[in-house]
């Protein structure tokens, strides 16, 4: 498809009175209204049970993009491109006449037949949909149709397996776009070009040279009104399988051939294939887990995790996981990969840490020390919430001739405000629009992420006592996450030790 074209297309929301399309989709496809990255060929239907007219639709996209948005010109316009229809996931007939809207909208605004079909709902219905849409002829259009699909996709691997399963009925691989919104975020996108397109790095890049690479992805909040869901997820489901173990494979591949969609997804699926399988015979040595208690943050007693709504006041469900990861490749061999992931945590941030190793022999002193230590060279990928990178390297201290002293170069990327802001979104819908599915979760890779946490969660579900809570609400998670890198002689970098 020529890019420069602008696209043309109707976007069908399932599920648009709900958080997800009022805070990141409107938002999002504004943005991109905006920036005219779409033509003014383009309609939104949105798609739930309650019955609103148009005109409440339109309403409650203009005060959504309101609220988030900074400048709100041609808003007005904007919105006018929004209908709504009432819809039964269950009902045929609703399929049936959101097909005769979607044909009378195709020749108002010219859209060619491109369809997307966006499913921002719950996960129990995404079969069901898929399935209908096929059957009551919604996806034979003279144009592309593209379904786009939320996290969770499944509970575990058999339940992701039967989804797919349905899914695949009606849509093809290559027409399903599988969100993984942190693949959205701008740093993370960088991850590629910061390895690939920089002589310096890719050649140390492999065990020889680095020691071993960190990820967090702390977060403040804790569950608020979502226990429900998240008693049956945890941390490990509800970040690592997902949003960690993608860092992890775009931090590990092999250079793709071509930067192409299926070059770059073969080479993560390989990443994937290659780490070492945790289960009940060594997971104590690679995984620990971790539940917040009362505790206190920014002044303010919060409650625990058993004291949240819809939370069982005995659940065993982790908020916390840390993770030492082998990626079990010629490349990779020997370098842990360390995740942690945490709600109720001391800050709200995600870094990468590449850990570079030691030099052979140290001729120099660090400041105030006799002893020949060093600080190891390090890249940080801030990721959120500021933008960047970050090199430590050391410098000569002034006047001293056998003392170094520890300096940062550093990169900032205009960093956007808020954190989780729409900008992630609005490059994915953007890439969908376009027909760029890079940036989404091919099927083998939620597979193979699925096939590495299932043993991990089946440990960890069948061992009933824990000794949760066992870090309370504002502090960066159990200790046992410490002793977890200091077993290889390493430690967690805190995040005061990487702020630029
Ligand atoms: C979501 C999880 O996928 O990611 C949430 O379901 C989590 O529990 C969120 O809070 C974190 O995203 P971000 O972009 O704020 O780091």
């Amino acid at each position: 498809m020529n890019t420069y074209t602008k696209p043309k297309t109707i976007i069908v929301i399932f599920g648009a009175t709900g958080d997800l399309a009022k805070r990141k989709l409107f938002p999002s496809i504004y943005q991109l209204f905006k920036k005219e990255q779409i033509s003014e060929d383009f309609a939104v239907v949105g798609v739930a049970r309650r019955p609103l007219t148009n005109e409440d639709f339109r309403q409650n996209v203009v005060s959504s993009v309101s609220e988030v948005a900074k400048e709100t010109e041609g808003l007005e316009n904007f919105s006018n491109h929004f209908y709504y229809h009432p819809f039964d996931v269950t009902n045929t007939a609703s399929y049936q006449e959101l097909n005769h809207l979607l044909s009378t909208l195709d020749e108002t605004y010219n859209t060619e037949g491109n369809r997307i079909f966006y499913l921002a709902m719950a996960p129990e219905f995404f079969g069901t949909i898929a399935e209908h849409l096929k059957k009551e002829g919604l996806t034979k259009t003279k144009g592309y149709t593209r379904l786009v699909i939320e996290k969770p996709f499944g509970h575990n691997h058999p339940s992701a397996q039967q989804l797919n399963k349905q899914i695949r009925q009606a849509f093809k691989e290559d027409q399903i776009y599988r969100i993984d919104h942190y693949l959205g975020k701008e740093m993370v996108q960088n991850i590629e070009v910061i390895r690939f397109a920089n002589a310096i790095f890719e050649p140390l890049w492999n065990n020889r040279f680095i020691s071993n690479i960190q990820i967090t992805s702390s977060e403040t909040l804790g569950v608020e009104d979502r226990g429900g869901y998240y008693e049956k997820s945890g941390a490990i489901r509800d970040m690592v399988q997902n949003h960690m173990l993608q860092m992890v494979s775009l931090l590990a591949m092999e250079p793709p051939i071509k930067l192409t969609t299926e070059e770059i997804r073969s080479e993560k699926i390989k990443v994937l294939r290659a780490l070492r399988p945790v289960d009940e015979t060594n997971l104590d040595e690679y995984f620990v887990r971790g539940q917040y208690g009362p505790g206190t943050m920014n002044g303010e007693n919060v409650k625990g995790y058993r004291e949240e709504n819809n939370v069982n006041p005995e659940s065993i469900t982790e908020t916390y996981v840390a993770g030492k990861l082998m990626i079990d490749n010629f490349r990779w061999a020997g370098v842990p990969f360390y995740i942690r992931t945490g709600k109720r945590m001391t800050t709200k941030s995600t870094k990468i840490v590449v850990q570079f190793k030691d030099i052979p022999m140290n001729l120099y002193y660090k400041k105030g020390v006799n002893e020949p230590i060093q600080n190891p060279n390090l890249l940080v990928i801030h990721i959120q919430p500021d933008e960047g990178i970050t090199l430590h390297l050391n410098v000569r201290k002034s006047g001293q001739e056998t003392q170094t002293t520890p300096v940062k170069l550093d990169f900032s990327n205009n960093s956007i405000d808020g954190i989780n802001t729409p900008e992630a979104y609005e490059r994915l819908i953007y890439d969908c629009i376009r027909g760029d599915a890079t940036n989404f979760t091919h099927w083998d890779e939620v597979s193979l992420s699925w096939n590495f946490v299932d043993p991990i969660s089946a440990v960890w579900e069948s061992q009933i006592t824990t000794d949760f809570p066992n870090y309370p609400a504002g502090s960066m998670g159990p200790k046992a996450a410490d002793d977890l890198l200091a077993t290889n002689g390493d430690h967690w970098w805190a995040v005061s030790e990487l702020e630029k």
